[in-house]
């Protein structure tokens, strides 16, 4: 492989790519998995996302805990350590950190390491009180979660932004159950749901018109390209997102515009006209679906909080 990098972790990481990408463009029916979106550019383009007028998610699920910060620190007790899956731009937590009692700590998990140590570095000044220490790996592998210096009462599971969605069912009871054992007897998962909703507002939401989401998908060729020496054209790859009425979910697609074939390393990939990749799920689930697979995750739901439409559940969950 023609690629050089600076350490062994960012080594090992591309060579993972690389297989990830090999097996999902290798598949009869191509995917790619949704993790590569964000490199620092990605998750940025994120960042754009939410602030978008389709894109109800981020605002509906801000304004939730805006709303129920109070009642949720209750639950969460004081001391609580918050373990956050993909933390991204830890945008979310700042509300819940400034207003959780005596935190023991905050660990937030990301695979976008330089982005997370910037972004460590900037909530722990802004909260001085708080033990940060972040994590750089992957939150669907295993990884250790550091102990604060004082002691927590308990581990608390944060998972907003309904990023649970991006998993198939099956996967996702696996996070779930993954979770509940990090978690402990004593511990919580407090995870933002997206809801089941107008089908409409679900593919608007997906497909939205500045076409920031079109870029947000494309990003996954630019870094293949840039990271693993792709030769994607983007010109010749558009964006769509559909609903799967059968697996209530979003799937969000990159559809070659002709036919043509793509060398990625040494490796080469033949696309048809309009053929798919398939990049991301965002699954919309009921309360009670949720509530079964959590169940079936070894999980019960404490609470449930939800905004004055319905578009979106925060829910706390605890051992069964
Ligand atoms: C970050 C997984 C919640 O599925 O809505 C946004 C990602 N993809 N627009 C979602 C996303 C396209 C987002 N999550």
């Amino acid at each position: 492989m023609t690629i050089s990098t600076t350490t062994p972790e960012a080594e090992a990481a591309l060579h993972t790519m690389l297989t990830d990408v090999v097996a999902g463009l290798s598949q009869r029916r191509k995917t790619l998995p949704s993790k590569y979106f964000y490199d620092e550019r990605g998750s940025k383009l994120f960042d754009d996302i939410c602030e978008l007028d389709e894109y109800y998610v981020t605002r509906t699920e801000s304004a939730l805990m805006q709303k129920q910060v109070g009642d949720i620190a209750d639950v969460v007790g004081p001391k609580a350590l918050l373990v956050e899956y993909g933390s991204g731009s830890s945008s979310k937590t700042r509300l819940l950190l400034s207003n959780l009692i005596e935190p023991a700590g905050y660990v937030p998990i990301d695979i976008s390491g330089d982005y997370l140590s910037r972004v460590g570095h900037s909530l722990q000044a802004e909260f001085p009180h708080i033990e940060v220490m972040p994590v750089v790996a992957d939150f669907t592998e295993s990884f250790d979660v550091p102990s604060p210096t004082t002691k927590e009462s308990r581990r608390v599971i944060y998972f907003p932004g309904s990023t649970i969605g991006n998993f198939p069912r099956e996967d996702a009871k696996g996070l779930l159950a993954g979770m509940a054992e990090k978690a402990g007897a004593e511990g919580g998962v407090l995870i933002g749901v997206d809801l089941d909703k107008d089908r409409d507002v679900l593919r608007a939401a997906y497909n939205d018109s500045a076409g920031v989401t079109a870029e947000f998908n494309l990003n996954v060729l630019k870094r293949i390209n840039d990271e693993l020496g792709g030769r994607f054209d983007l010109s010749k790859f558009r964006h769509e997102a559909v609903f799967n009425d059968n697996q209530s979910c979003i799937e969000m697609h990159l559809i070659s515009t002709e036919r043509q074939a793509v060398n990625v390393c040494e490796y080469s990939f033949e696309f048809e006209e309009n053929e798919t990749v398939l990049t991301e799920y965002s699954h919309k689930y009921t309360i009670g679906a949720f509530g079964e697979m959590a169940n079936e995750a070894g999980l019960n739901v404490k609470n449930v909080w939800t905004d004055a439409n319905d578009m979106f559940a925060v829910m706390y969950l605890e051992q069964a």
